[in-house]
């Protein structure tokens, strides 16, 4: 299999993962990576053996790169993303696609424009964790699901992170930032979501960062960090979800889905690993399930691996640019439901993304 040469643009926290990744997936190398901080470029080129680090333009001038991966900022994701593809290369973008539905739209659009494929993080509901549900469900474990709880609960990223001013920003937010990760779950679990009505608020309007280098730094916050909603699904699946950077502390589930014969219990979305737990009327409480996979620990680059081996084989990749832009058109939807007052109807659909086949094919540990 000839291997797909890649280029990184955004070379920051999240950076580290992916520039190594090709020693853990076997159809691609990286090849290039580009930042506005061409310094931070240069170091992270040394750091993983990487031939080329430059400017954004100078990384798309480059004949040989198939693809960019594009791991820049929310608020800089469809620029950059448009301009990969104007310069005639695929783009797996983290997620959010974009940080409005018309500018995912207008990615979405390019690529169809340009004959090129686009495709969207995360990639956790490729995990042993979340495949094994798939499989639970599939095998109607706990019969029909009818409802499903989620709860993204925590104190915010501004003791951490390095530069989390924009997790507080258009694109970002709890629900922007995290939600993905739960959205991306349920709708590859449960199919896409029908409408959506919810409340929101920003609990505190300024917060500090105490996370060096920015330590003292105050935040205005743009974005609401409190978020309540109620989902429906496509198949009358009925969903409470929540998302927040105000709350101390929780003991409420990541993840469950109700079924008329039991209940499942998923992981951390945000995550590749189990546990997943079930339960229904021939078990006694509640069974921990084997996983199916050994996709675990940090695989971040398991969605870049199969939609490279989708476009090489002309099938549909499960990273896709549709059910990206189906989670960004719900989560605007959730904000605008609660600006509104009312229920609001997606125009979106997804297809339910199909099980993991054959990740031996990609995954270096497997093969
Ligand atoms: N940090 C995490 O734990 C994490 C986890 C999963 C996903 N993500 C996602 O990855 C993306 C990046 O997050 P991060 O934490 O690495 O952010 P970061 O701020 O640490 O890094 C972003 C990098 O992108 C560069 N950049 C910004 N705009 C650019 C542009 N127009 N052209 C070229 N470079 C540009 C910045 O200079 C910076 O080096 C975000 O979409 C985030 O949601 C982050």
């Amino acid at each position: 299999m000839k291997k797909a040469k890649i280029g990184v643009i955004g070379t920051g926290s999240i950076s580290d993962i992916y520039l190594s990744s090709p020693n853990t997936f076997l159809n691609y190398d990286i090849t290039g990576v580009a930042d506005l901080n061409i310094k931070r470029a240069e170091e992270q080129a040394v750091k993983h053996h990487i031939p080329f680090a430059g400017t954004v333009s100078d990384l798309l001038a480059k004949d040989e790169i198939d693809l960019i991966v594009n791991l820049t900022i929310p608020g800089a994701h469809a620029d950059v993303s448009i301009k990969a593809l104007q310069a005639g290369k695929h783009v797996y973008s983290e997620k959010p696609l974009a940080t409005t539905y018309s500018e995912g739209l207008r990615v979405i659009e390019k690529a169809l424009q340009q004959g090129l494929q686009v495709g969207v993080a995360p990639d956790t509901f490729l995990g042993a964790g979340l495949q094994t549900c798939r499989y639970l469900l599939d095998k109607g474990v706990i019969g029909e699901p009818i409802g499903a709880s989620a709860f993204m609960l925590g104190k915010g990223p501004e003791s951490w992170h390095p530069n989390p001013e924009f997790f507080y920003k258009q694109g970002a937010g709890p629900l922007f930032d995290l939600g993905p990760y739960y959205l991306t779950a349920l709708v590859s679990l449960l199919g896409p979501v029908k409408k959506a009505v919810s409340m929101n608020q920003i609990t505190v309007p300024e917060r500090e960062i105490t996370s060096q280098p920015f330590a003292g730094k105050k935040i205005k916050v743009e974005v609401p960090t409190y978020v309540s909603s109620l989902l429906q699904f496509g198949n009358g699946v009925n969903a409470t979800f929540m998302t927040s950077f105000d709350v101390w502390n929780t003991k409420l589930p990541k993840i469950e889905i109700y079924g008329t014969e039991g209940t499942l219990i998923l992981p951390d979305p945000n995550g590749f690993d189990g546990p997943v737990y079930y339960m229904n009327q021939e078990t006694t409480g509640w069974q921990e399930a084997s996983l199916i996979s050994t996709l675990s620990g940090n695989c971040r680059g398991i969605g870049l691996a199969d939609m490279i081996s989708g476009i090489e084989e002309g099938r549909p990749y499960l990273c896709s640019g549709k059910l990206g832009l189906h989670v960004l058109e719900l989560m605007e939807k959730i904000i605008e439901s609660s600006d509104t007052e009312r229920f609001v109807e997606l125009n979106t659909q997804c297809e339910k993304p199909k099980p993991l086949a054959n990740p031996h094919k990609l995954y270096q540990h497997l093969a």
